[in-house]
């Protein structure tokens, strides 16, 4: 009934795949909760304390409506040693990534266009397609090859109505860190085709094995076709400040400023986010580093799982279709035996089925007892 009271593309949006899991632990106590990815680490105390000082001062009064010019400008700033030089106006500052990407795509994509996103991806992005009216096209990365792009897959679902290729770069979840190489292949696509690229990098602080961010904005004429998301919420632990923003040419961008959304985000937050750009940067390579101890205790730790290793952002993305059980009834089973709650691989994409997806977001200690925990329950349920 309620329906008749909903908008059309919002009443006929389907059901999340994980929606009966989470719902399922709700009211039960004592969960290990991996469904989301919220570190488990404090905020630095030099951005915590700047906040602090900010509120003392009086900063609590309305800010500009795209961000204050002094965080565009360090946001333009950070970004400019990816190797494209950003205007701070070419910055809009946003109450976290949410809303930037939500901002990206309801900025550009039309109904009936097609966006490609590229399998297993961060749910938020699949959800923003269907709102937007957009058909999504799924485009798996290689799982044996190490989660590597293929290229030739991506061309072939190229169509006369793609718009949009969305880029998660490190790829949440398989930590996917795209090549130079890899880039390149998707900038002549985009090229060649006419196309416009989101990339979500808010993990490109997360990155081990000597591997190098490259963002797909720096390759030769693809500034003026990439919009940039991205977040303070993993780098430096601010997933409750909601802090994000977005970048793009001034002529995406100068559009994208009509939508008429609050895009305001707290005044002594956007001044605490300045000083977390500033630095120091110690505790972000602290964190770099703790993820980095997590990835490589836990991948060889569960040895009778197939999993592959992340090269960068913090989530592991084992196969459990030795269980020839789906991943959710597999997931809300785990719940329910062992109280860890975590996302079924189908909620990243079809071909992400028969996985499930670990946040590195818990000390190793945790993790031992989740690996226990996850070995016990594949050995009784492959029985
Ligand atoms: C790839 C990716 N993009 C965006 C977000 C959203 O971040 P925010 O806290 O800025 O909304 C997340 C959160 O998990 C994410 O994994």
């Amino acid at each position: 009934m309620v329906d008749i009271f909903i908008e059309k593309r919002l009443a006929s949006m389907k059901p999340r795949s994980h929606a009966r899991v989470v719902a399922m632990a709700r009211g039960m106590k004592d969960v290990v909760n991996l469904g989301g990815g919220d570190p488990d680490f404090n905020t630095p105390g030099h951005i915590t304390d700047a906040l602090i000082k900010a509120l003392k001062e009086g900063k609590t009064h309305y800010p500009p409506n795209h961000g204050l010019p002094v965080l565009r400008s360090v946001i333009a700033e950070y970004h400019g040693q990816h190797g494209v030089d950003w205007a701070p106006s070419e910055a809009i500052v946003t109450a976290g990534s949410g809303v930037s990407l939500f901002v990206s795509m309801a900025g550009t994509v039309n109904p009936g266009e097609e966006v490609i996103l590229l399998e297993p991806y961060f749910m938020a992005y699949s959800n923003l397609a269907e709102y937007v009216g957009a058909r999504e096209v799924g485009v798996a990365l290689d799982e044996d090859r190490g989660y590597r792009l293929d290229i030739e897959a991506l061309k072939e679902n190229v169509t006369p109505k793609t718009k949009m290729i969305v880029l998660c770069n490190p790829n949440n979840p398989s930590g996917t860190v795209f090549t130079e190489e890899e880039l390149r292949g998707i900038s002549d696509l985009v090229l060649d085709n006419d196309l416009l690229v989101l990339s979500d990098e808010v993990y490109c602080e997360f990155i081990w094995d000597g591997l190098k961010h490259v963002s797909i904005a720096s390759l030769p004429d693809m500034k003026e076709r990439t919009i940039i998301s991205s977040s303070f919420s993993k780098a430096f632990a601010m997933t409750g400040w909601r802090l994000g923003y977005l970048l793009a040419d001034e002529a995406i961008i100068k559009r994208l400023q009509k939508i008429p959304i609050g895009y305001r985000t707290n005044t002594f937050v956007q001044l605490a986010g300045v000083e977390a750009l500033k630095g120091p940067w110690g505790p972000v390579e602290e964190m770099k580093k703790e993820y980095d101890r997590r990835r490589r205790f836990m991948v060889p730790r569960l040895d009778g799982i197939s999993c592959h290793m992340p090269e960068g952002a913090f989530y592991l993305f084992p196969r459990i279709d030795d269980l020839r059980m789906e991943s959710e009834t597999f997931c809300e089973s785990l719940l329910r035996k062992k109280k860890i709650l975590a996302r079924p691989g189908k909620a990243f994409g079809v071909t992400g089925e028969h996985h499930m997806r670990i946040p590195l977001i818990k000390p190793v200690e945790v993790l031992e007892e989740i690996a226990v925990a996850i070995e016990d329950h594949v050995n009784k349920s492959s029985r």
